[in-house]
């Protein structure tokens, strides 16, 4: 009862600090200030190692950071806040930030996992429980949510990121920013969160990391902008700009975006950091001569940190004299930044939170493990497998990997948190009964020096669940791939394996999605798990075994070759669509070219498998979708419904999607589908439900060539269904 109380004393300076007592009191400040203390706050520095040295000591003393990231461990930063806070002239204290992307100690799926959970309230809840352990270690500011659309699955960066959908990671990514920064940003168990990476940066050319982003204003407003509007709207506290060049604009140096989109159109009064040397990165892009102007179109542009590269610090001062940039400018960054740290708290000697509850972060990362993981294939119903089994044959070098199961961006993950497939599967059946064999060293191995192995416990086994994937240095930050197939030997491996002819299940751990069409033709069934996390074994295991149905969906469209890529299900029709006959080509041959449509002649137009995939082992029917009305007038709304019955004879989770697409005959081509809403719903064996949705002119809105948000008259159609290529069409007018 003490802490509780204690706990909330400890807002109460806060939460009781006005609007206008905060800006009066940052008024004060900044008129006491001194250039080189504004220039402090507006660094933020890396170098604080452990044990904290003198020279840095003395620079912190001097005013010289305002904020330090990925530094030091919680006694350093302790140390560093006190004296800052009790031995500098303003006694202004430090802000620490780090990476917490997808959990800290106790690490949840990567966030394209989590995407594939459609889960908005699981997803603020893995945020909810990433915020107390690092706030627990003096963290104060994530760099969280990447809320980039990614639809290029080379990018490595796609694993961080939430699809390719703007509506799915408009939804996950405000609960991100919920669960980061809590109900009061002052709470000591409370992040501040950054929309990252502003903007663009996920439509780099190539799939290349930091590359060239070359973005219409039209595509960049529907699609790209939307989750930042998103998470503007849900009171993120901060933005970090992107490495990349926006239409030829550096994203770290561009006014549109900073100040007439963020600061003009959404109203924003947060803060603005910029990438890690991105500014001096300017320079490299072209588009600055020298760090010093670097500087200045960083700063007019409404960059507000720098986040190591220290050009603002070392030549803000002559810009000034020079009369290239303005006090004014200086002043409102120093505002922003200060007025971040009031609203955490540091100014009150934010507390620590209470100790952090690990086990009750573990089960939610199981539960968020499962429900990411997403059922491809399940030819003959092969899963789930049978607890009788005598002997199974557990392979691969993923199987038992903790690091590479905790993903990208986990870099204070706790190993000894982690619960491997293996060791699951051994808890589960008694180790007696598992065979292990890696086969490869690991995903990247070329050796199949342990194939006779693997055979061999293959053929011992009654079944064999095969683990292929990428381990996680192959996904994350300039981790792009020109090809997406199964690294090292594991396709040898595959065949080598399904050669025994016993029964196999495979389960896919990976950064991204892969192209395995062939090793899919010798798998009859297939999991996917974007790298699960912590508790990823255990929750694979009871997948495997029917303890739980897989429920995931696809967060982002998987090709069948990269030579597809960008391939994205909101696409416009084209003048030339596919016709049926496009399809059945033989992957790879173009054996016999004809017709004059929007396809290729070596492979199907289509996908591998389609955004909002996902199999359970229900049986999930859904009846035709009915609308409320066949007309919405301009500021109207309709009601849609559907009949979703399990007639399998497993209970299941399903997420049942809205689609919509309209209008034809706009001021512009509209997508064949874009989703709407979603909804998770539970169904025991012969239980149906009704699933309702609410749709407004306002949900339907798409910008014209001139810019406008607007939702045209003409015909519309809408989906309610199991993923984003099935489905029946419903038909509505929007009227005048
Ligand atoms: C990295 C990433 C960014 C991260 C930052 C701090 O280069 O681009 O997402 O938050 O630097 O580590």
């Amino acid at each position: 009862m003490r802490t509780i109380v204690l706990f909330a004393m400890s807002l109460f300076p806060v939460l009781c600090a006005s609007a206008a007592d905060v800006d009066r009191r940052i008024d004060d400040l900044i008129a006491r200030m001194t250039l080189q203390e504004k220039l402090g706050q507006m660094s933020q520095s890396t170098s604080l190692k452990t044990p904290l040295s003198d020279a840095m000591k003395a620079e912190i003393r001097a005013g010289r950071w305002g904020s330090f990231l990925n530094a030091g461990d919680a006694k350093d930063r302790a140390e560093a806040q006190r004296i800052a806070t009790e031995e500098t002239r303003l006694k202004i204290p430090l802000i620490f930030g780090r990476d917490v992307i997808h959990g800290y100690q106790t690490v949840f799926p990567i966030p394209l996992g989590q995407a594939a959970t459609w889960d908005p309230d699981l997803v603020r809840q893995a945020a909810r429980e990433a915020a107390r352990e690092a706030a627990a270690d003096r963290i104060a500011w994530t760099f969280a949510p990447m809320i980039d659309i990614a639809r290029d699955p080379r990018w490595g960066r796609i694993a961080e990121s939430l699809g390719e959908d703007p509506y799915l990671a408009s939804q996950l990514g405000a609960a991100m920013v919920r669960g980061f920064q809590g109900d009061s940003l002052a709470a000591p168990d409370s992040l501040a969160a950054c929309a990252k990476h502003y903007a663009g940066y996920g439509a780099v050319e190539g799939g290349r990391d930091y590359n060239s982003a070359w973005i219409p204003e039209i595509l960049l407003r529907d699609v790209y902008l939307r989750p930042f509007q998103a998470a503007r709207k849900a009171g993120v506290a901060t933005f970090m700009t992107a490495f990349n060049t926006l239409n030829a604009v550096p994203a770290t140096a561009d006014p549109f975006l900073l100040r007439d989109i963020l600061r003009g159109e959404w109203n924003y009064d947060g803060m603005v950091v910029s990438d890690y040397e991105a500014v001096t990165n300017l320079i490299a892009h072209g588009y600055a001569l020298d760090a010093r102007e670097a500087a200045r179109k960083s700063i007019r542009a409404g960059v507000e940190m720098e986040m190591v590269s220290t050009s603002f610090y070392d030549h803000a001062p002559d810009l000034l004299r020079a009369g290239e940039i303005t006090m004014k400018e200086i002043d409102d960054s120093v505002r922003d930044i200060l007025r971040l740290k009031f609203r955490l708290g540091l100014f009150d000697r934010r507390p620590l939170p209470p100790a952090p509850d690990h086990s009750r972060a573990l089960v939610i990362a199981e539960k968020a493990a499962e429900e990411s993981v997403v059922l491809l294939r399940n030819d003959k119903n092969v899963l789930p497998l049978s607890k009788s089994v005598e002997k199974l044959a557990v392979i691969g070098p993923l199987a038992d990997s903790p690091v590479d199961q905790m993903g990208t961006w986990s870099m204070d993950g706790r190993a000894d948190f982690v619960r491997t497939p293996l060791a699951a599967l051994r808890e589960m059946l008694g180790a007696d009964r598992v065979i292990y064999a890696r086969g490869l060293i690991n995903s990247r191995n070329h050796s199949r020096a342990g194939f006779d192995r693997a055979v061999r416990a293959a053929r011992d086994a009654d079944a064999v669940v095969l683990f292929l994937g990428e381990e996680a240095i192959l996904s994350g930050e300039a981790r792009s791939r020109a090809f997406l197939n199964l690294p090292g030997a594991q396709e040898a491996l595959v065949d080598a394996i399904a050669a025994t002819g016993k029964p196999i299940a495979a389960v896919i751990l990976a950064g991204r999605p892969l192209t395995f069409h062939d090793a899919a033709t010798k798998i009859p069934a297939i999991l996917y798990s974007f790298h699960p996390g912590a508790m990823g074994g255990p929750a694979i295991a009871r997948l495997l075994f029917g303890d739980a149905s897989p429920s995931g969906k696809l967060p982002v469209t998987f090709p069948r070759t990269v030579g597809q890529v960008p391939i994205y299900y909101a696409h416009l029709n084209t003048g030339r669509p596919p016709l049926p006959s496009d399809l059945g080509v033989p992957m790879g041959n173009p054996a016999n070219p004809q017709g004059y449509t929007s396809k290729y002649i070596d492979v199907d137009y289509t996908p591998e498998y389609p955004f909002g995939f996902g199999l359970s082992y229900a049986n999930f029917q859904y009846s035709p979708a009915e609308l409320s009305s066949n007309t919405l007038p301009p500021g109207g709304r309709l009601r849609i419904t559907a009949q979703v019955a399990n007639s399998g004879r497993r209970a299941s989770d399903e997420v049942v999607q809205l689609y919509t697409s309209g209008p034809l005959g706009g001021s512009v081509a509209r997508p064949v589908r874009e989703l709407k809403g979603f909804r998770r719903v539970h169904l025991e064996p012969g239980a149906s439900t009704k699933v309702e949705f609410t749709i407004t002119t306002a949900d339907l809105a798409y910008y014209n060539p001139k810019m406008q948000l607007v939702t045209e008259p003409g015909p519309y159609r809408a989906w309610i269904a199991p993923d984003s290529a099935s489905g029946a069409a419903v038909s509505f007018e929007v009227t005048k």
